[in-house]
């Protein structure tokens, strides 16, 4: 990694008696697109208004570039902040719009037109130029919010949730052009968002946030497959993660519905929470030995895949299937305990390890851990 564009330590925040940022501690690379994903009220607004210099931490220090900044004000840490309402001045015309920033911060006129152009041509707005913010559709004015960040060439963008209020597919074609733009430009990059699919498919590297703290911070795909805590596993979920009590005993995970291999693991074992992703449970349509009958309470198409509904009296779980492969009819179906594959969890959510199933990662370098009894790990 190259150097520390971003160091954040020991950040702490209150609202009143509501402690909405809890002593978080981050740092991001110069040129690293960096998204911090979590929950509606996790505290990402909040952190990123105190990374701008738009609100003080109550403790804790913010260094940009290795410098220093937690009491340097907004307008002279160099930062350009795209908000999700876009925050376009209505009464100006796209270029004023750009050009606004550029006059506050004391831009020599004479590179203002020039900066504008670029960055109009860059984003493809320059029949755009002379309108007003009400005679853009909602893409082109997220267009002109970027741009506004673009054309004061920061250090760093600050992007929340920039894209939730454009349409389905305005959303996802704006977001591809935004990680295409951002690798182009080169500019360090935190985004925040609610959504994981944002977050996986635009982050170099991106942190999970929960109740004002980080949960686990790395690569999406390292951080989908070997997730740190039962909040990560489930809010990385899609449809909802299953999740049970088991036991690990004589080299199984024992559930109410299944008898799981655990892959070679021993040792005194203990009760462990089961986590299985709907695309990581395999069933079975004909019984498999330790499992327990389960009644197909609903089959939804969603196109080259299928979500297989499964109920047993005490809960349902749910399977995501390719429609190619074996797809259970109604009636009974049971759980392929050999092919399916685990993320254990202890009492208080933590990441034990996980069973091998069928969908064992590819890459050696990112195979878990082996399984270790809860008992044996200490505090
Ligand atoms: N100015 C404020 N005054 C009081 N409470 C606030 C203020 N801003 C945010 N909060 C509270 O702080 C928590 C985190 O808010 P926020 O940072 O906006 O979360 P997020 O952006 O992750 O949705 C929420 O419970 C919210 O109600
Ligand atoms: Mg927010």
């Amino acid at each position: 990694m190259g150097k520390v564009a971003l160091a954040l330590a020991g950040i702490a925040k209150a609202h009143g008696s509501n402690a909405v940022v809890r002593g978080l501690d981050l740092e991001i690379f110069e040129g690293e697109f960096f998204v911090l994903l979590g929950p509606s009220g996790c505290g990402k607004t909040t952190l990123l208004r105190m990374v701008a210099g738009l609100s003080d931490p109550d403790s804790g220090r913010i260094a940009l570039g290795g410098s220093d900044v937690t009491s340097v004000p907004a307008e002279a840490r160099n930062i350009a902040m795209v908000f999700q309402d876009y925050a376009l001045y209505p009464h100006m015309t796209v270029r004023n719009n750009l050009a606004f920033g550029l006059k506050r911060h004391r831009v020599p006129r004479d590179q203002i037109g020039g900066r504008i152009e670029r960055v109009a041509r860059m984003l493809a707005i320059e029949q755009l130029l002379d309108r007003k913010p009400h005679q853009l559709s909602g893409g082109q004015q997220q267009r002109v919010a970027l741009g506004r960040a673009i054309v004061r060439e920061p250090l760093l963008f600050l992007m929340d949730e920039p894209l939730s209020n454009l349409d389905a597919q305005v959303r996802a074609n704006t977001r591809a052009e935004l990680k295409e733009l951002q690798h182009r430009l080169g500019v360090t990059t935190l985004y925040v968002t609610h959504d994981q699919v944002e977050a996986m498919t635009l982050a170099d590297r991106l942190a999970v946030m929960n109740l004002g703290r980080l949960e686990q911070v790395g690569r999406p795909l390292d951080v989908y497959r070997l997730p740190a805590t039962l909040f990560v596993a489930q809010f990385l979920s899609s449809p909802r993660l299953n999740l049970l009590a088991g036991e690990i005993a004589g080299g199984t995970v024992r559930t109410p519905v299944a008898v799981f291999p655990t892959g070679g693991a021993s040792g005194p074992g203990g009760p462990v929470q089961v986590g299985i992703r709907p695309e990581w449970l395999r069933f079975s349509p004909d019984p498999v030995a330790g499992s327990l009958p389960l009644d197909v309470a609903l089959i939804e198409p969603l196109g080259a895949e299928v979500l297989v509904h499964a109920r047993w009296p005490d809960g349902e779980l749910v399977a995501r299937v390719a429609v190619d492969g074996k797809l259970p009819d109604r009636g009974k179906v049971w759980i392929d305990a050999a092919a399916s594959r685990l993320d254990l969890f202890d009492a208080d959510g933590r990441r034990i390890g996980s069973t091998p199933g069928d969908a064992e990662p590819s890459n050696p370098r990112e195979i878990s851990p082996p399984l270790q009894p809860a008992a044996a790990r200490g505090a």
